[in-house]
């Protein structure tokens, strides 16, 4: 054998392990080993093609780590989320979605002072320009409120134009303006989307706190105040920390992809809001309660729905069920599943659906299927009772995941930003279609 190549690493500021030895082609080489914080490990590919002319190959980049980051950080194996450093339970228990908002986005807890500018710049900014009313006006009644809201945050770069202009370098206090601009008047376009659908007039936001302007939003009307309730907002609050970051997940993967390119932060935002509104995604908590509500609706057997989502024969998965990442349960499930229980006992439901979902639950928990394959309920599985219990229409959850993953979608976009000079995301491929041949016409063609 050769000499061993040495590949240089980009990653110098990781901690360096014993590096990693390749052999192909007759030729060995040797990559540079990094661990991260938590003790993560990558072998560090960036220089490979360089040297030896191969890439590497993983659909849905189940093996790729594209990035490092400081935000989030998510053990599958043993069920742990921290932002910044915070496990989730402690901010789930203890935070707002405000002060959480800041965490991500700011990479600290506020202290007084800086929570009161920044509640003061979501207060500020919580209105959206007049002009803006027109597109409300001119939409379908059944617009779908993901369609909506994509297409509202993609124009406030018209409206807003001087982060339009800046592609991620105007840092400082326009950019936290710009933040401030977003998490709150993503709210207000949210509830103005939902007045839109059921032909009520919009009601404007007010000087209340982040989670009961919204409902104020939601649910007042002309001629009747939304009465506030404190479990209403606790639980609200909850469910968008939650939500708030899940480190490169698909929508966030897109966000720092667009904003790659040196887009702006909305037009980056808007792609993630699109990527987020699959049903493999943040679409997934609509599709639960649509099934839970097609067993009910059918009188299916619980195990009966069970067996046909095992059926590889038919398109259906058991929705609100697996993760890519979480391989033992999601942390942020065993939050909401209380909460859940404690939402619909205070508002003195007892919605079927919960039975039905528990049943689900308890089933697939012990089947063979789930068991080997590492299923087990995610966020979006009990999340749309709790949001259903407390009046949102289920073709809105998926705007309350996206007002949810907001600041995280903001903290990944600035990092990267911040990390300047980045690299535009541009995978390879390897092609596997025909070899070269003469373009025949069409008077030609058999
Ligand atoms: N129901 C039935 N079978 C499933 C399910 C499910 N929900 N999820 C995965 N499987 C099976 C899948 O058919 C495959 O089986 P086999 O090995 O026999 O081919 C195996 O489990 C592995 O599945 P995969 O699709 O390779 O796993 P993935 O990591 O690529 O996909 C997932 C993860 C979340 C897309 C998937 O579990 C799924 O489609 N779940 C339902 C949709 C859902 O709830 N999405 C919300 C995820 S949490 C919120 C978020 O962060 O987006």
């Amino acid at each position: 054998m050769a000499d061993t190549i040495i590949i240089p690493g980009e990653y110098r500021n990781l901690k360096q392990l014993e590096p990693a030895r390749l052999h192909v082609d007759g030729k060995e080489y040797e990559l540079p080993v990094v661990e991260g914080t938590e003790g993560e490990r990558a072998i560090d590919i960036t220089n490979l093609r360089k040297a030896s002319g191969h890439v590497t190959l993983d659909a849905g980049y189940q093996n790729t780590g594209s990035c490092t980051s400081n935000i989030t950080y998510i053990d599958g194996e043993k069920g742990i989320l921290r932002y910044r450093g915070i496990p989730i339970e402690q901010l789930a228990e203890r935070a707002s979605f405000v002060e959480t908002a800041y965490l991500l986005v700011h990479g600290k807890l506020p202290n007084r002072a800086e929570m009161r500018k920044f509640r003061n710049l979501l207060t500020q900014h919580s209105m959206i320009h007049e002009d803006m009313l027109t597109f409300f006006h001119g939409l379908p009644r059944e617009a779908h409120p993901m369609a909506i809201l994509s297409s509202m945050v993609n124009s406030l770069s018209i409206y807003y134009p001087e982060v339009a202009s800046t592609g991620g370098e105007g840092n400082g206090e326009e950019l936290d303006i710009a933040v401030a601009r977003l998490i709150s008047k993503v709210r207000t376009i949210a509830a103005f989307s939902y007045k839109k659908s059921i032909g009520e007039p919009f009601v404007y936001p007010t000087n209340y706190t982040y989670c009961a302007n919204f409902l104020h939003m939601m649910f007042s009307s002309p001629i009747q105040k939304y009465k506030l309730n404190h479990v209403v907002i606790r639980a609200l609050n909850l469910l968008l920390i939650l939500h708030a970051d899940h480190e490169q997940n698909c929508s966030t993967s897109t966000v720092r992809l667009v904003g790659s390119s040196k887009v702006n932060l909305y037009a980056s935002i808007c792609a993630g809001i699109c990527a987020l509104w699959g049903p493999l995604h943040g679409g997934a908590n609509q599709k639960v309660i649509e099934t839970l509500e097609y067993i009910r609706d059918n009188n299916i057997p619980v195990k009966k729905y069970i067996e046909m989502v095992k059926d590889k024969d038919k398109p259906q998965r058991l929705m609100g069920f697996g993760h890519r990442v979480y391989r033992n349960y999601d942390p942020r499930a065993k939050i909401i599943k209380k909460t859940c229980t404690e939402v619909l006992e205070h508002m003195k439901s007892d919605d079927p659906l919960l039975d039905i979902a528990l049943e689900l639950e308890e089933i697939a928990l012990h089947d063979q299927y789930f068991i080997d394959r590492k299923l087990y309920p995610n966020v979006d599985f009990y999340s749309g009772i709790i949001y259903k219990a407390i009046g949102i229409p289920t073709n809105m959850f998926t705007v309350m995941f996206a007002i949810g993953r907001l600041p995280g979608w903001i903290a990944q976009w600035k990092e990267m930003h911040d990390s300047a000079p980045f690299k535009i995301g541009r995978p390879r491929q390897i092609y596997n279609g025909p070899l070269i041949r003469d373009y025949v016409p069409i008077d030609e063609r058999e």
